[in-house]
């Protein structure tokens, strides 16, 4: 049956419609809603067989945890056994907001809600649909990106319905989503935390409120570069193992060397990377930077991510534009890297993570 859609004001959403979701929520069934980073497909977190409707829902493998989402950070005692010190600080600090935490379990979350793992990942979302339907629906919520597995998580409640207009009940749509990138995710069960997910909360935004993060390396999973206690939380975390965020087309990402972090790919990068696509007889878009939009050879369909300098507007464009390219029938799409700084670390994560899945880095 075709999904249910419900418009909301973001700021003042009507109570009737998310007495309505609520409802959708408390028997068992699945709620999309907007979040401040992406849309979240919704069961209530503690009904074993609603949470097994997500995995069915997305194709996600059933190892993969979900996040559980409150509307009070004084329920998280609830849905874990043991609250550091270190924790109740980014509480303070970033909670409602995008930053997850993952702490050992309370027995009283399901084990398929936690992906079988002994800990669970909380956050309270800064999105007033998000609080007013947890609230309403008086369970926390556990909710992945509302995207099929391995696609581009959604920013619209337009991109929730292409992936899964055939399997979610309602549709809360709230608009466009601020952030455009998902929740930072943090393990607070070893010390220093590490960082499982670069997101919305900013790496140096966590040094400065917690000292220490140790940060895995890319392809810290390969056994012989990492040290023991890293690879245990990596295996902690399975999301980290599956290729994301990819559009049907090649994304191909056109980054500097390392010893040139922060500059700019050159014009003649650029240039190349598209040429060669045409050489291999395919239609190419491109996604770059505004300072970068004349650089690319004219006949490439250029859409601008944003200004070099401003990450988080590249995050707010960043999952839309993979699909809109996408959707025009694109064979490749040319991505431009920005620096790993702010929010351009999780945008470039999730660029290489695309680019992983039949595109290159180069
Ligand atoms: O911004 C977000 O976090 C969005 C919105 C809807 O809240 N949600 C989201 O969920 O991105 P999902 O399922 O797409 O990504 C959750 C990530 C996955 O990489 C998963 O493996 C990891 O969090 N995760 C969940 N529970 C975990 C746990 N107990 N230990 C380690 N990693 C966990
Ligand atoms: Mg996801």
């Amino acid at each position: 049956m075709p999904a249910r859609i419900l418009t909301l004001a973001p700021h003042a959403p009507d109570p009737a419609a998310i007495r309505e979701a609520a409802a959708v929520l408390s028997g068992g069934g699945l709620v999309a809603f907007p979040t401040e980073t992406v849309y979240g497909l919704g069961a209530d977190a503690l009904n074993p067989s609603a949470v097994e409707r997500i995995y069915a829902a997305k194709g996600r493998p059933v190892d993969n945890p979900i996040i559980v989402h409150i509307a009070e950070a004084e329920a998280l005692g609830r849905f874990v056994t043991d609250i550091p010190p270190v924790a109740q600080v980014l509480i303070a600090h970033c909670w409602p907001g995008p930053l997850t935490l993952v702490l050992p379990a309370a027995a009283v979350v399901p084990s398929v809600t936690r992906g079988g793992l002994p800990t669970v990942a909380v956050r309270m979302p800064a999105h007033p649909v998000a609080l007013a339907l947890i609230r309403a629906a008086g369970c926390p919520v556990a909710a992945p990106s509302a995207n099929r597995s391995g696609r581009p998580s959604p920013t619209t409640a337009q991109h929730v319905l292409a992936d899964l207009g055939g399997s979610v009940e309602l549709v809360l749509d709230g608009g466009p989503t601020p952030v455009g990138v998902e929740s930072t995710v943090l393990d607070l069960t070893s010390d220093p935390p590490v960082l499982l997910r670069p997101g919305g909360v900013s790496l140096e935004q966590l040094v400065a409120i917690v000292g220490q993060v140790t940060v895995p390396a890319p392809g810290a999973a390969a056994p012989s570069t990492t040290a023991p206690e890293l690879q245990a939380a990596l295996a902690r975390s399975p999301g980290t193992r599956y290729r994301h965020y990819a559009p049907r087309a090649k994304v191909v990402l056109v980054e500097v060397p390392p010893e040139e972090a922060g500059a700019a790919p050159s014009a003649a990068a650029l240039s190349a990377a598209v040429h060669r696509l045409w050489d291999q007889g395919l239609r190419v878009g491109a996604m770059v930077t505004a300072e970068a939009a004349f650089q690319v050879p004219l006949g490439a369909v250029v859409r601008v991510m944003g200004p070099r300098g401003d990450p988080a507007a590249v995050a707010a464009s960043l999952f839309a534009l993979l699909r809109e390219l996408d959707d025009a029938g694109l064979d490749a799409i040319v991505v431009e890297g920005i620096p790993e700084q702010g929010l351009g670390r999780a945008v470039m994560d999730r660029l290489r993570r695309a680019a992983g899945q039949g595109g290159e880095v180069v």
